[in-house]
């Protein structure tokens, strides 16, 4: 079947494999190394947890497997195929709206993503040429706000990892991605477990995994729910029209159900163990778990400049990092330049011209950290801004309307074909999740916020 496609900008995904290695790639990135650990660290850790493993199982999969299911039905851009199944339901085509909504999320956080894997791309040279050799906690520290301070740095690196980005889509969903992934991920998990196997030797090992797995809901606040909530669409890819993207190159016949727990069961093992790397050496040495979006640039060096052979290490996790944002920022591109393809626009052009529009977009978020960090958006630099607003705002809202969506406006009967599961208890147990368990969850979190 490789090679059939519907309409020319359709290619198909080589294998099943190859579509799960894509998922897993777009799902576990900067979301579970980086970000899953700091925001575990600012929201009080176990308690914090508990809710962020609840909302990936009754609201994360649900929407996973709606979103795969919504982009093979549709087999368009996000916009396109939502509108066009809406069509073939009899139902509105103005539901296309969701679709634009995460398009312009995945939009938006391409841009300060890739500033954040500049970072990562940063680390590899610096750890390779043993900069944090015996290094202690200020120094590590002050090398980090050295970097954060320089706006020519900033963007020279942001610059890099959109051209990366765009080399790749630019060519194609099938060359080179796939088999990248292959590799690349479980490298990824195997160095994760290297670092745990440091952490384990270290002073604060109990305390890290305590405060990881121990949950003392006395810290949990209504905001930590809706920042759990929040993360749940972030590390899985939702809410922004990826999976749809990505669910619309899927073989008619492959398991979407089976597909989306692959996806959710990966991502959460590499965000455990990424926390459980580095709790044990926050504490050991003295750090505060709550310093925020540093907080792994803080921590790990300080590991690998201690161990043996940490300079070898070091570059190597930082180099699979920068791999593992890049298989991210790569599914961040695609709907835009899908979305363009089909207005008529050659796959060069519309990667180009998305690639610019969000690496300027991205120089602003660079420039936030230094010379414009006196201007504050809800007394966030406009990183921080942005960030907050796709994550607990845009992606939960798109979440909300493709769960509306699916669960309410296709029929059932459609909806199960697509799945292929008949009317079996797994279907049901979706069906409630995705009409009730995930609209009412998102609601009440909302509502709660506001209040
Ligand atoms: N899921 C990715 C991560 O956890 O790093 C980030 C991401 C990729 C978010 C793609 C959104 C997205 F569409």
């Amino acid at each position: 079947m490789a090679g059939t496609t519907q309409t020319t900008a359709h290619e198909h995904w080589g294998s099943r494999l190859a579509f799960v290695l894509a998922a897993v790639g777009s799902a576990v990135g900067l979301g579970n190394v980086w970000k899953f650990p700091y925001i575990t660290g600012e929201n009080g850790g176990g308690a914090f947890v508990v809710v962020y493993l609840a909302c990936i199982a009754l609201i994360g999969l649900p929407i996973l497997i709606a979103e795969i299911l919504l982009g093979r039905r549709g087999r368009m851009s996000p916009i396109n195929a939502v509108s066009a199944t809406a069509r073939r339901e009899g139902r509105s085509p103005a539901w296309a709206g969701v679709g634009l909504l995460g398009m312009a999320g995945s939009f938006v956080i391409l841009s300060f993503y890739s500033v954040i894997a500049g970072w990562a791309l940063a680390y590899v040279g610096r750890t390779a040429t043993g900069t944090f050799a015996g290094a202690d906690a200020a120094t590590v520290k002050a090398a980090f706000d050295a970097l954060k301070a320089s706006p020519w740095q900033l963007v020279l690196w942001h610059t890099a990892f959109m051209a990366l980005t765009a080399v790749v889509v630019g060519r194609g969903v099938r060359h080179g991605l796939e088999r990248a992934a292959k590799i690349l991920m479980p490298g990824l998990a195997l160095l994760l477990v290297i670092l745990i196997g440091y952490a384990a030797t270290t002073s604060g090992f109990s305390a890290g995994v305590d405060f990881l797995f121990t949950p003392d809901f006395s810290k949990l606040s209504t905001h930590s729910v809706l920042i759990a909530l929040g993360h749940a669409f972030f590390t899985l890819s939702l809410g922004m029209g990826i999976m749809i993207a990505y669910g619309s190159y899927l073989a008619p016949g492959t398991s979407i159900a089976g597909t989306a727990l692959s996806v959710v069961v990966l991502d959460t093992v590499i965000a455990l163990m990424a926390g459980t790397a580095i709790f044990p050496v926050v504490f050991a040495n003295g750090l505060e778990p709550a310093v925020g979006p540093g907080l792994i640039f803080q921590t790990l060096p300080l590991a690998f400049g201690s161990m043996p052979g940490g300079a070898l290490f070091g570059a190597l996790f930082f180099l699979l990092l920068t791999f593992a944002a890049w298989t991210s920022t790569i599914s961040l591109l695609e709907p835009t330049v899908e979305w363009l393809q089909e207005r008529g626009q050659g796959r060069w052009p519309a990667t180009i011209k998305a690639a610019v529009t969000i690496w300027a977009l991205g120089v602003a978020s660079a420039l936030s950290f230094n010379v414009w960090s006196g201007y504050t958006v809800f007394g966030q630099n406009l990183f921080g801004a942005l960030d907050f607003l796709t994550a607990n705002v845009m992606l939960p809202l798109t979440g909300l309307g493709v769960a509306l969506f699916v669960g309410w406006g296709m029929s059932t009967a459609s909806a199960s074909e697509e799945l292929g599961l008949g009317e079996t208890l797994g279907f049901r147990l979706w069906h409630l999740a995705i009409r009730f368990v995930a609209p009412v969850a998102v609601v009440v979190v909302f509502v709660y916020n506001l209040l």
